[in-house]
């Protein structure tokens, strides 16, 4: 069978109908059930070591956000290596603090921070960044006094050819517009309200440092006394900083906060920390022609990695040789027409059972994952550190009546 397996030695174990915790229980060595995400920690244990430690060569503090992977064991890992966790809400600053030792801080940044739960971000955070002129007049003052308040601005540089998901695009929610600030500067007011750093996130998946780069410079040049105003700036996240091998380009930014601006620089990245080690692995559950090509449906959909869907890209699946023999478009299970990952071709040919491992699906995952159509989430594993596969959190009917607001206790 084509897929099955070549690289991955714990995938042979799959038994897509027993569920893994009856092999545990009959004390057969744990086999998957699909879906499934894996974690291998082994791999995101080196990963956070490289960024860690490019973060301290620059002098620059690794903050990790949260978003990209929320998974318990996942973020133990992370908080080995890290000064603290970004977060977008009060269930992930609560969550983050509840790993983060007392040493870490917990940074939130939202465009719509309630006035309830400010009491709960008092509890939780060392950091908050406002989103807007206005919310700063109504919550600074709300804040406790030991929070380090900030602002999050457009730097009004754009990256990004898909504007929906371009944080810097004209008219962008997210942030004050850097031209706006110059403008006040110009008029004599800045920044007030006690706020004390800046936020900016203006790229995505980038590898391009020169991005970076241009994006500091763009402040630093036009409105150098915004820089001056505060004591830290954090520069987001949207950078591989895993990936990238050059990154001179990135240690010259940070001096130059550091040295010109004197400020505690931060960066927050989530996908580079998490993308790499994980995988959705996935049975077929049908191979059918369709108009002459042949398809394989799974046992998972393109809403156990939205993304997919979202952005329009085909993910990486072991096995997958350009221009061999069994050519598949693979489609998930949902009634959703536009439901396909894409198509992929292997030397042999799946069948019914054949197994289905897309690669790099550790970041923005199962963070969004959800329930449609009433098909369950994956289960999630890790590997851990000695090679063992663990059963992670396997979801079941109550978790999707639960959402339903059904009264399981009634059911059959
Ligand atoms: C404010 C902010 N910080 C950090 C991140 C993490 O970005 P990435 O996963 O691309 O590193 C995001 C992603 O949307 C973001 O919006």
């Amino acid at each position: 069978m084509a897929a099955r397996s070549n690289s991955v030695d714990m995938y042979s174990q799959i038994d897509t109908d027993m569920p893994a915790l009856e092999h545990a229980a009959q004390g057969v060595a744990p086999a998957l059930t699909t879906p499934a995400y894996v974690i291998d920690l082994r791999t995101l244990d080196k990963v956070v070591r490289r960024i860690e430690s490019v973060c301290n060569t620059v002098g620059c503090s690794f903050l990790y956000s949260l978003k990209a992977s929320a998974i318990q064991p996942v973020v133990e890992v992370i908080s080995k290596y890290t000064d603290g966790f970004a977060c977008s809400s009060p269930f992930e600053a609560r969550y983050a603090r509840t790993i983060a030792n007392a040493g870490q801080t917990v940074h939130l940044t939202s465009p719509g921070i309630r006035p309830q739960d400010i009491d709960q971000i008092n509890r939780y955070c060392n950091f908050v960044t406002f989103n807007s002129v206005e919310q700063v007049r109504g919550l600074r003052r709300r804040l406790a006094p030991s929070i380090a308040a900030g602002l999050r601005i457009n730097p009004e540089q754009s990256f990004l050819r898909d504007s929906r998901y371009d944080p810097c695009r004209t008219g962008s929610k997210l942030g004050v517009p850097l031209s706006a600030l110059r403008e006040a500067s110009g008029k004599g007011r800045l920044l007030s309200g006690g706020l004390r750093g800046l936020h900016f996130h203006s790229n995505c998946d980038s590898m391009h440092l020169g991005d970076l780069r241009q994006t500091v410079d763009a402040i630093a040049d036009s409105t150098p006394e915004l820089l001056e105003s505060v004591d830290w700036l954090n520069m987001g996240g949207g950078y591989l900083l895993n990936e990238i091998n050059d990154l001179s380009t990135f240690a010259t930014i940070v001096d130059i906060l550091r040295r010109t601006f004197d400020l505690q620089v931060m960066v927050e990245p989530g996908a580079a920390v998490v993308r790499n080690s994980g995988v959705l692995v996935a049975s077929v559950v049908d191979c059918t022609e369709i108009d002459g090509n042949k398809v394989a449906v799974l046992d998972t959909t393109v809403n156990h990695w939205p993304e997919v869907f979202e952005f329009q890209f085909e993910p990486d699946v072991q096995g997958h040789i350009e221009g061999s023999r069994y050519t598949y478009q693979l489609v998930g299970c949902s009634c959703l027409a536009g439901d396909v990952f894409g198509t992929y071709s292997f030397t042999d040919p799946l069948e019914i059972g054949s197994c289905i491992v897309f690669e790099n699906a550790g970041a923005y995952s199962i963070v969004k994952a959800h329930m449609f159509n009433g098909i369950n989430l994956p289960t999630v594993y890790i590997v851990t550190e000695s090679g063992e596969l663990v059963l992670t959190k396997q979801f079941t009917y109550e978790d999707f009546a639960s959402r339903c607001g059904v009264d399981t206790r009634a059911t059959v």
